[in-house]
């Protein structure tokens, strides 16, 4: 369904006002912000626009305001030859072309900072419930399988103490090790060893780096191999940073204990994959950043990126 038109009121400057497309119905109040400046339109379906639909309602917009659900790629930044700039309300830019937005100038903003802290506490929500195996405790009890206190029932495995292997040492990788610390774990990541020996020496290994062309399937079938076949790993950056097909071996054949993913690849996983049955599997529906506030403030930067840019200003979080 195609979103209604928002008309912008008067205009506080002389930048003429853009036609914006906005591709979901955003949390905060933000939106308002550029409704006052430009003529804004916002899909106000569910599920993202499909790629044509996208393709056909940017035709005339000079402004765009996108998920990490769109794909802009050649097709769409072709389809919409007014674009100047582009506001993904996200900090993860990989649904992006960025080479190609680069080539034509035009500028994409991110929304970093504002949601380091939630899905640093993301992590380590999956890191502490795989390591206990809270869920599968939680179900048993839920389906009245507790029938007495056992000792040696829902057993899983210390986290205070346990060496926590981080990989991405950005800003959520470094929330992440702050958490760490409160847990007397002992903390090391990529930026001061090198990967092979992290994960051979870890009890936990975080995902925490971009998705990127060096970076697909960083974790395969080998890297797997490397790990303890006690450790548990966590994935809250993106889905194609492993191999998921190699995870899933990986954990059926108990080459490590567990996995918490809060992304997979792809996004979401079809009814019916594997990654919904594998054991000691926990998958979460990409909420990393999924505190209210948080996904207000994405909105807020998002919102400022974009007016920022009509306006002929630099973008204040622009992709790098
Ligand atoms: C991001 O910002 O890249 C997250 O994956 C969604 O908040």
């Amino acid at each position: 369904m195609q979103g209604r038109p928002h008309r912008g009121g008067a205009r506080g400057d002389n930048t003429l006002m853009a036609r914006v497309y906005v591709t979901r119905a955003l949390t905060g109040n933000a939106l308002e912000r550029l409704r006052a400046e430009h003529d804004v339109t916002v899909w106000d379906g569910e599920l993202p626009p499909p790629p044509e639909r996208l393709r056909a309602a940017v035709a005339d917009v000079e402004g765009l305001l996108c998920l990490l659900t769109e794909r802009v790629d050649r097709e769409l930044l072709d389809a919409a030859p007014r674009l100047r700039a582009i506001a993904n309300y996200a900090v993860g830019t990989d649904n992006i072309d960025l080479a190609l937005t680069r080539e034509r100038g035009i500028p994409v903003g991110v929304t970093p900072d504002v949601l380091t802290e939630a899905t640093a506490d993301l992590a380590f929500a999956l890191l502490l419930a795989a390591a206990r195996s809270l869920f599968g405790a939680v179900a048993d009890a839920l389906a009245g399988r507790w029938r007495t206190w056992e000792p040696a029932g829902w057993l899983g495995a210390d986290v205070h103490g346990a060496a926590l292997g981080i990989v991405g040492f950005g800003r959520i990788g470094r929330a992440v090790a702050r958490r760490a610390e409160g847990f007397s774990m002992t903390v090391r990541s990529t930026a001061d060893t090198p990967l092979d020996e992290l994960l051979a020496t870890s009890d936990f290994v975080s995902l925490h780096c971009p998705l990127s062309a060096a970076t697909r399937h960083l974790i395969d079938a080998a890297a797997l191999r490397r790990m303890r076949p006690t450790a548990i790993l966590v994935n809250t950056a993106r889905g194609g940073v492993v191999d998921q097909a190699a995870l899933l071996d990986a954990l059926r054949e108990g080459v490590i204990a567990g996995a918490a993913i809060d992304v997979t690849d792809p996004e979401p996983p079809p009814p019916g994959d594997p990654v919904y049955s594998a054991p000691n599997l926990i998958v979460a529906p990409h909420i990393g950043s999924a505190t209210r506030s948080a996904r207000a403030r994405m909105t807020e930067l998002s919102v400022e990126n974009l007016l920022a840019a009509l306006a002929g200003r630099p973008m204040p979080h622009q992709a790098a």
